[in-house]
């Protein structure tokens, strides 16, 4: 809905170039298996012609590394390039600790394809709005797993940091004094990089800039009588203590089990939570679930922790604890849902650790005096070599000897491996690991030397279907192949063959058999251990692969794969959307291997196969990327779940993507980008709000604030105030967000800087306003004000800015030097109707320094002019930096977005808030704008009851501040359900009296 034609042209021509690069859904999988791969001088061009796209101007920091990833490619511990040939590099540090499968993991590939994600892949259902069952289920698992008495389970939006804020706040709320603004924290400790968890870390150079008054962490020697010292001096001052089992940023420090007992006894003796910061070990790194039980910890309340917090392998921020969140915030639900399926194959870590630590210590041997401290648990081990020199010498080796991994601390080098590394995998690493090691003071170890290329030969066999001329020799090779209770009959194969299809593999010059595969649809085979128990029986879209043989001397000459990759065309053609099998466990590595290569996962194991106790793969290669589902049943009406997904649960232009890889093998955006991921960049580009040229990707709404604070801070180091606005949000999960909102609503203590809150200016008038920043700013001094916040459409208050009042804050902001950031949540994304931004409707002439945007999911986009922009890389980061399944649906919401008439929809939806208001009489009001409209009524209790009365009719409606209704639509709403039921149900639920039952509130689900 531009206005302007030549821009909507630009951004058409800029889909169909993103559309014509990006992989059909229906495209086959090229998952690279088996081995490094290095390019010849480590040429990466297709690589290098992406990145260079995403910096283009400057507009992102240059922080990612050089290989651009392809998710669809890389498969267990294997990241390979988009290049031809591509890199391909063991990721032995797993996307900083966040995958414990590898990449292509077989429980998210299963889950993809078997509908576990039918809720949470296509649109992000508002969790805050209705329950969501897999958060309901992670939340069980999660609890079954917790030391004694941690009995709730909360999650937030971004990871590590927004976890340990929350469970701050817990502590605060519930510690002995609410009043109290200091925790415990100890050396070498790191807990995220949000003005708290920063301010809890002990780095002072991590630090530098972002001390803030109102929060101070006391940072204790890893000792305990230091501990009891410092305790008996100021346990009086402080409300939590926090603490990582294994300091993992601090260097791989395995704090002991005496240690962590002392901490807990003697914080228990001075009545202060504990909160064990589990982000980096839980989720079974050290082989046991939580690091905390590995060394026996936790059994009973007494060696508990109060809180324990997790990310990384949880997909997105989770705190265990004592009490009860009561300010639950929106979240990524597929990221919950990868996390719990992470969760539940975390047990297969444990048995890596053996085979680590013997190779570890072979290592130490061969390299006395330079590799010293191993240490290993589950699947991180770490060692230490001399000093910085070494160790950089080491890493920036890595490339070059085909490896991914980071240093922590001066001198230690860590190591984060997976369930899906096999013991080859661990011999080819600790191979990679010494030549690194042997070649510190080569100068020419940097340099990358070609490494595993594909040999190219003609091919000297080919494949055709079978004819009678072939059935002596198949089942001569057949009995040669298996033993007999493996081995099929003429009779079976023979019926494959008439129902499905055979195909043989001869030499072009001697004709010999190299080998077969049969196949036929699923249903044929009734009795066969595996189809016979298969899901999809009887819905006719599997072909079972019920024989693949290849004679010996065939074998690894590439005739297996080629063979089945002619059935798999076969399949395609044929219109089946799986291919099923079998392997037997143990025994046939190399097929197991192939059909994951082909993008095979695990649809069962089963026992008690070959006539014996043996166990069988029954896998399943799928052929499609999964499709949204049709809308089922009715869904009632949903005006509350717009910000999280802007065109329902279910939009059919999802479709068009392939989100498989995406979602199967996540990356830190962080550190590595991705296609999709650049494509989404450049979309913003075309579309920056007027006045910015650069951006930051965060992983949350509140990261967004987190964020752009300690981005001002880096030019103005001595600010300490933030300025926001009454009725205003910013977020409710970290410190520094809860000191910028409005806390009517929220529980006790909410804020936690003492940060001033402006009279809005939609209440006493920009002249007011304004005035009382002046006040503000000549009390405080100019420097001591980080930014002034406010939102274009308030979320919660639906108050609006104006153009005046928006001109008359940047003049003030301007003459002394402010920065002024604009949020954009409720307005953003042409909810407003001006344009893709609020901003847009707003005088041509105001420019603010800052924008922020959360478009639901895991994501959050900064906006920023170049007098604020700071490009050095690495330093405003998180683990994630977003989430590339978020980035793909937004993107394709910004496109659909963009095609879109909103002014029917806009005027229907003004049409009802406004009879609302009339009808529900004196002191309602309405506010807001576009497609986000609120209506305050005459006190909570009324609102309360209008909320309650919709949603027992199927009308969901959104709450802000106590007395204000939300109405956030489908950007593709139909104006006339906004004309019809749901102005039947809102007006029944103003006008009708008493009569419900509050207590019977529905529990609205998506189908
Ligand atoms: C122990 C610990 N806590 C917290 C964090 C912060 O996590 P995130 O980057 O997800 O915010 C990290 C990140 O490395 C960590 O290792």
């Amino acid at each position: 809905m531009s206005r302007d034609p030549q821009h909507s042209r630009a951004l058409e021509l800029l889909e169909i170039l993103h559309r014509e690069e990006s992989p059909a859904p229906g495209a086959p999988v090229r998952r690279e298996t088996s081995r490094v791969r290095i390019p010849k001088q480590g040429a990466l061009p297709q690589s290098a012609a992406w990145l260079e796209r995403l910096y283009h101007g400057e507009l992102v920091p240059r922080e990612r590394k050089p290989q651009v990833i392809d998710t669809r490619r890389s498969c267990g511990p294997y990241m390979v390039s988009v290049d031809e040939p591509p890199m391909v590099l063991l990721d032995a540090c797993s996307q900083i600790a966040t995958l414990n499968e590898g990449f292509a993991n077989p429980g998210i590939l299963q889950g993809l394809h078997e509908g576990r994600f039918d809720r949470c892949l296509w649109a992000n259902p508002d969790n805050t709005i209705a329950a969501v069952p897999e958060l309901d289920e992670y939340a069980a698992f999660l609890l079954g797993q917790a030391p004694a008495g941690l009995a709730h389970a909360s999650f937030v939006c971004a990871g590590g940091a927004e976890a340990n804020e929350k469970a701050l706040r817990l502590a605060r709320l519930h510690g002995p004094d609410p009043a109290r603004r200091r925790v415990l924290a100890f050396d070498g400790s790191f807990h995220g990089r949000t003005l708290v968890t920063l301010g809890a870390t002990s780095n002072p150079a991590k630090r530098k800039g972002v001390d803030m008054p109102g929060f101070e962490a006391v940072f204790c020697p890893r000792d305990l009588s230091a501990l009891e010292a410092t305790l008996r001096e100021r346990g009086d001052e402080l409300y939590a203590v926090i603490v990582e089992p294994m300091m993992a940023e601090g260097g791989d420090i395995h704090l002991t089990r005496e240690f962590l007992l002392g901490v807990r006894e003697l914080s228990r003796a001075h009545g202060l939570p504990l909160i064990v910061d589990e982000v980096q070990t839980g989720f079974g790194t050290s082989g046991s679930f939580f690091w905390w039980t590995k060394l026996g910890l936790g059994d009973s309340p007494e060696t508990a922790p109060d809180l324990l917090t997790c990310a990384k392998k949880a997909g997105l921020g989770v705190v265990l604890s004592r009490w009860a969140d009561e300010e639950p915030a929106p979240v990524n639900v597929a990221s919950a849902l990868r996390g719990l399926i992470q969760a539940e194959t975390a047990h297969l870590q444990a048995a890596l650790e053996a085979p680590i630590r013997e190779r570890l210590h072979l290592l130490v041997a061969e390299f006395p005096g330079l590799v010293s401290e191993p240490r290993v648990a589950g699947t991180a081990f770490a060692f230490d070599l001399p000093s910085a020199r070494e160790r950089d010498a080491f890493i920036n080796q890595r490339f070059a000897r085909g490896f991914m991994t980071y240093h922590a601390g001066e001198q230690t080098i860590r190591f984060r491996l997976g369930a899906c590394w096999e013991l080859a995998h661990l011999d080819d690493l600790f191979a990679r690991v010494s030549t690194a090691l042997r070649r510190l003071d080569d100068p020419t170890a940097q340099t990358c030397a070609r490494e595993g290329a594909p040999h190219r030969r003609t091919r000297w066999f080919e494949i055709r279907e079978i004819s009678e001329d072939d059935w002596a020799e198949v089942m001569a090779l057949e009995q040669r192949a298996y033993e007999p209770e493996r081995s099929d009959s003429e009779e079976f194969l023979r019926e494959t063959a008439a129902a499905g299809v055979a195909l043989v593999a001869r030499d072009v010059e001697t004709g010999e058999l190299l080998g077969f595969v049969f196949a036929a649809p699923l249903e044929h085979y009734p009795d066969v251990s595996g189809p016979d128990g298969d899901r999809f029986r009887g819905v006719g879209h599997t072909l079972y692969a019920a024989d693949l043989t290849v004679s010996d001397q065939a074998r690894g000459n590439g005739v297996g794969r080629a063979l089945k990759t002619e059935q798999i065309r076969w399949a395609r053609a044929n219109g089946y959307t799986f291919v099923s099998g079998r392997n037997r466990v143990g025994l046939t590595t190399s097929m197991a291997g192939l059909a994951r290569s082909l993008g095979a996962y695990t649809a069962k194991v089963l026992d008690n196969q070959y006539g014996g106790d043996a166990q069988a793969e029954y896998y399943r290669i799928p052929l499609r990327s999964p499709a949204p589902l049709e809308q089922q049943g009715p869904h009632g009406h949903d005006l509350a779940s717009g910000v999280q997904a802007p065109f329902g649960p279910r939009p059919a232009f999802m479709a068009t993507r392939e989100l498989v890889g995406p979602t199967a093998s996540r990356l830190n955006l962080s550190n590595w980008a991705t296609p999709d991921s650049i494509q989404f960049i450049e979309h913003l580009r075309a579309i920056l709000p007027r006045g910015t040229g650069h951006l930051y990707t965060t992983s949350s709404r509140d990261e967004l604030l987190d964020k752009s604070l300690r981005c001002i801070k880096m030019t103005r180091p001595a600010a300490t105030i933030a300025v926001g606005f009454e009725g205003g949000y910013l977020g409710h999960t970290t410190a520094s967000a809860r000191s910028l909102s409005d806390p009517a609503g929220f529980g006790p203590g909410f804020a936690m800087f003492d940060w001033p809150l402006l009279p809005h200016p939609a209440d006493v008038g920009a002249e007011a306003c304004v005035a009382a920043l002046a006040a503000l700013i000549e009390a405080h001094g100019a420097d001591a004000v980080i930014g002034l916040f406010v939102e274009v459409v308030g979320e919660r208050s639906g108050k609006v800015l104006s153009s005046a009042a928006a001109l008359a804050l940047s003049k003030l902001c301007s003459a002394h030097g402010i920065p002024l950031a604009v949020v954009e949540t409720a307005s953003g994304g042409y909810r407003s109707g001006a344009g893709a931004w609020g901003l847009d409707g707003l005088d041509p002439s105001f420019c603010p320094n800052l924008v922020l945007w959360y478009p639901g999911g895991q994501l959050g986009q900064i906006f920023i002019d170049s007098r604020w922009w700071v490009g050095t890389p690495l330093m405003l980061i998180s683990t994630w930096d977003g989430d590339e399944l978020s980035q793909i649906r937004t993107h394709e919401h910004l496109r659909a977005a963009h095609r879109l008439e909103l002014g029917p929809a806009i005027n229907a939806l003004d049409d009802l808030v406004r009879e609302a208001a009339t009808a529900a009489g004196d002191g309602a009001r309405v506010g807001g704008q576009g497609l986000y409209r609120t209506l305050s009524l005459a006190g909570a209790e009324q609102a309360e009851t209008v909320q309650a009365r919709c949603r027992a009719k199927g009308l969901l409606l959104a709450r802000g501040l106590p007395d204000t209704l939300c109405f956030v639509p489908a950007l593709d709403i139909a104006p006339a359900a906004l004309r019809g039921p749901v102005r039947t149900i809102l007006l029944d639920a103003i006008g009708a009296g008493s009569g419900l039952d509050l207590g019977a509130r529905e529990r609205h689900e998506y189908a």
